[in-house]
């Protein structure tokens, strides 16, 4: 019988099976599926556990304190974070190119989960959140993308230097699953039925060059219209919903200054696959709400706008 409960005791007594008394690394993003395994394992295997979560700066608000106030305050997770965004800064000073953009965080990432990594001793497993669209078909490979980790240790095997043998305990389960799972496994409802994040973070959501700058004003003008989105009852109707920032500045008045800043985009999409996508009919008002909200309260901002292209031939992000 397909219940959460029956598919958890399941999947911790085979966890128990495979791992005895040794030692799991998991890279944990923040994200739905990564997360699911990490609260599993806490329970299959206690302190047999150790997080290593990478912060590349280019997170949502708050997002990486999130984390750790979830996973190692709250259950008590071995977590080691890495505050690690003033070396990817210095990496993609000066880049403008969206693929390369990805593959420097691509790569950036994996060098420092590896380096963590082989700071700790005695580890024999490393655990992923692969599900089972990941092993049937690929999505970061059809798109080229990097997506970190996950395409780099369980597409195609383990690379030759690493010597963990592979923990993957939700490859046989479907996305809803997993977050029935997460529900049941006690992660708050809110953090499980999270809109889908991109691996490279804001880093895409930031058109060309990327700047300290930009991602701090990004990651207010996002969780102002994250958090109206919610409180309209707009977040669950849309597919994905999140801020653009556009690098390009434009006049506005303020208490009667000019004021000479950037440009904000608002996107929210409908879709089932994410391969084609309608973008949301958002009311007027709440548009009007986050807009107005994201001028008074952002100085950096002098405009917001809606993005109103589907896709195709429009892709969901703007890079
Ligand atoms: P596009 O922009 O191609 O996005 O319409 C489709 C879905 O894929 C996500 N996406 C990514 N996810 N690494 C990821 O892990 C990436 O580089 C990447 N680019 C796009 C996007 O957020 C949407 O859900």
């Amino acid at each position: 019988l397909w219940t959460p409960a029956n598919i958890i005791e399941d999947a911790i007594a085979k966890v128990r099976a495979q791992v005895g008394e040794r030692q799991v690394l998991l890279g944990l993003s923040g994200g739905v599926d990564s997360s699911v395994v990490a609260a599993l394992l806490h329970r299959a295997i206690g302190d047999q556990l150790t997080c290593v979560f990478v912060d590349h700066g280019l997170m949502r608000l708050h997002e990486g304190d999130q984390v750790m106030r979830m996973f190692a305050e709250n259950m008590g997770v071995k977590v080691i974070r890495v505050d690690a965004e003033q070396r990817f800064l210095d990496l993609l000073k000066g880049v403008n190119d969206p693929e390369e953009k990805r593959k420097i965080i691509g790569r950036t990432f994996i060098e420092v989960f590896d380096e963590e990594s082989a700071k700790l001793e005695g580890i024999d497993f490393l655990a992923q959140g692969t599900i089972y669209p990941d092993i049937i078909e690929s999505v970061a490979i059809k798109h080229g993308k990097a997506r970190v980790i996950k395409s780099h240790h369980n597409v195609g095997g383990l690379p030759e230097d690493m010597k963990f043998e592979l923990v993957e305990p939700l490859k046989e389960l479907f996305k809803d699953e997993v977050r029935k799972l997460g529900v049941e496994l006690g992660l708050p409802r809110e953090m499980v039925y999270r809109h889908p994040f991109p691996g490279p973070g804001l880093g895409v959501r930031i058109l060309g060059e990327i700047r300290k700058e930009y991602a701090d004003l990004l990651r207010q003008a996002d969780h102002i219209f994250i958090e109206e989105l919610r409180a309209a009852g707009w977040y669950d109707k849309t597919s994905q919903a999140f801020a653009v920032f556009v690098p390009v500045r434009s006049v506005g008045v303020v208490n009667d200054q000019r004021r000479y800043a950037w440009v904000i985009s608002l996107r929210a999409v409908e879709t089932i696959d994410f391969m084609t996508a309608r973008w949301a009919h958002l009311p007027y008002e709440l548009i009007e709400k986050v807009s107005t909200r994201i001028i008074t309260e952002l100085e950096g901002i002098s405009r917001v706008v809606y993005d109103v292209s589907s896709k195709p031939p429009a892709t969901i992000e703007w890079e």
